[in-house]
């Protein structure tokens, strides 16, 4: 195992048991609502932001357990992201991390609420979390922009209307999708990190946040082309057939990829901003470059 995969694999560990601990405390009536919830929590996936959020809390000499109620805030208001954007009225997708999406398993009522459970046990987290001070609340208060109206919800909402209006193809659109659908939830655990250590390399953290959540949509583009069902467990050519807005199909396969290179490339420039120990978070920029799932 390379010291990249261990890393990720001990990062994983620590934020499955934080998980674990939340999801067996999670008894709802009626029951179905917390299961729902649990299967599209507990359901795998790469977890990347809160291994993000892990990683770099390490680079700033954070400790663990000051970030994982962030965490997972922040990988249920995801999970919540996906539910919702699998439903028949937004990306129609009947699979999801190779099972099917919660509303085929679960009927759309019930994924629709599992969702907005999800949200609201997010905020629960950072209620609590916030009591505890002011940079704890600062913490929540920015995750719940990136998520919000301002960020995630936003992004939704404009990749919906591209893909139902008909509008002209623009740079500037696809700009404005990639950094508030995909963006807004990479940023989140890369600042919250910085927010919660007293904003060290706030400004290189910040720009960091940004390039990779771009980058991180632009290889889910290009995946959508290249990939597989077998390794991402979802539908592959379902951007051209819902007609979105995607780096492919402004640049061109090949296009899209040199840009996804020369994004990655401007990713590992500006770590070169944060001191301590980046190694993990270069590894973490190819990682999400080359990944096939
Ligand atoms: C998929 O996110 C949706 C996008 C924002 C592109 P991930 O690729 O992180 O999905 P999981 O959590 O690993 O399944
Ligand atoms: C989803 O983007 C982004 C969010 C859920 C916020 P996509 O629609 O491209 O994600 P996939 O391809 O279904 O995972
Ligand atoms: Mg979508
Ligand atoms: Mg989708
Ligand atoms: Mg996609």
């Amino acid at each position: 195992m390379s010291s990249f995969d261990l890393r990720y694999e001990n990062y994983l560990s620590a934020f499955e048991a934080y998980l674990s601990a939340y999801a067996d405390k999670l008894v709802t009536r009626p029951a179905i609502l917390g299961e729902s919830m649990k299967y599209s929590l507990q359901n795998g996936g790469k977890r990347v932001r809160p291994v993000l959020a892990l990683a770099v809390a390490e680079t700033l000499e954070l400790p663990k357990e000051e970030i994982l109620p962030f965490a997972l805030a922040l990988e249920m208001i995801h999970a919540y992201s996906l539910v919702h954007d699998d439903l028949p009225a937004m990306d129609n997708d009947d699979f999801r991390r190779g099972k099917p999406s919660n509303h085929k398993a679960f009927g759309e009522a019930n994924a629709i609420l599992a969702g907005d459970g999800l949200l609201n046990e997010a905020y629960a987290l950072c209620f609590n979390e916030s009591m505890k001070g002011e940079k704890y609340a600062l913490a929540a208060k920015f995750l719940n922009e990136c998520a919000g109206v301002y960020g995630m919800i936003a992004g939704q909402s404009a990749d919906m209307q591209f893909s139902q209006s008909g509008k002209e193809v623009t740079e500037e659109e696809l700009a404005y999708i990639y950094e508030h659908k995909t963006g807004k939830l990479l940023l989140a655990p890369v600042v919250i990190a910085g927010i919660l250590s007293g904003n060290k390399y706030y400004l290189s953290l910040e720009r960091f946040g940004k390039l990779l959540g771009k980058l991180f949509q632009m290889t889910d583009d290009i995946l959508d082309v290249t990939g597989n069902f077998d390794e991402l467990g979802k539908s592959v050519g379902k951007d051209e057939e819902e007609n979105k807005l995607t780096c492919v199909r402004l640049y061109g396969l090949e296009g899209a990829k040199i840009r996804a290179d020369m994004c990655a490339a401007d990713c590992h420039a500006v770590l070169e901003g944060v001191e301590g120990d980046t190694s993990f978070l270069h590894d973490l920029v190819d990682f999400v470059r080359t990944r096939s799932k």
